[in-house]
């Protein structure tokens, strides 16, 4: 187990093979994909594929990482970074099961990610999108201090673009 990072009542580590189970679950809950752009994975099987195919801590040395409780080691959801080649632009990302929302989870990974991302991986800019109708989302990325950039139409739909300098 790789972890990159704690906080205190979390740890974030790499992903590994058993998570699989988690982003198929996470995924087939239609409250969680809703504002994502995501659709639910059709079988355990891709899921598990995922994860195993998922090259972001090789290829760029950060990606997203499971977050998960020190106290019990249940896994919660995801969160973290994520290079975007398109735009050249280093998002923060984050994904949890609804029975854990509305706890700060997202806000404490968060927090730490951006933090990490600037002193540890020496990033100088972050960014976070999310659709206008995702307010827990915009919620949180006000409240790891990024500011709004711009609004623009992310597949047709209203989003916002936050951005925060180190
Ligand atoms: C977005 C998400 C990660 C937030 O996770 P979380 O752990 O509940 O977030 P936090 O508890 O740290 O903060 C959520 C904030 O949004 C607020 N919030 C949530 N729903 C809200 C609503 N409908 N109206 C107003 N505020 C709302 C909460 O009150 C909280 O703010 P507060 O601490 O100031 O009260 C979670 O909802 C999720 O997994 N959603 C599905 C995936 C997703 O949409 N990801 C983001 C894609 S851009």
């Amino acid at each position: 187990m790789k972890v990159i990072l704690e906080t205190n009542r979390l740890y974030l580590r790499e992903f590994m093979s058993a998570d699989g189970f988690h982003f198929f679950h996470l995924n087939n809950d239609p409250d969680v994909i809703k504002y994502t752009g995501n659709d639910a994975f059709e079988s355990l099987e891709d899921a598990n594929n995922f994860i195993k195919n998922y090259a972001d801590y090789k290829k760029n040395g950060f990606g997203r990482w499971a977050v998960c409780l020190r106290s019990t080691n249940e896994f919660l959801g995801w969160c973290g970074l994520k290079y975007e080649v398109e735009n050249d632009e280093i998002d923060i990302g984050f994904r949890f099961y609804k029975k854990h929302w509305g706890n700060g989870y997202a806000t404490e990974a968060a927090k730490a990610c951006i933090q990490y991302g600037f002193n540890n991986l020496k990033i100088s800019e972050i960014v976070g999108r999310a659709y206008k109708a995702n307010i827990a989302s915009i919620q949180v990325l006000k409240k790891c201090d990024l500011k709004l950039e711009k609004e623009f139409l992310y597949d047709n739909k209203p989003a916002y673009l936050y951005t925060i300098k180190k």
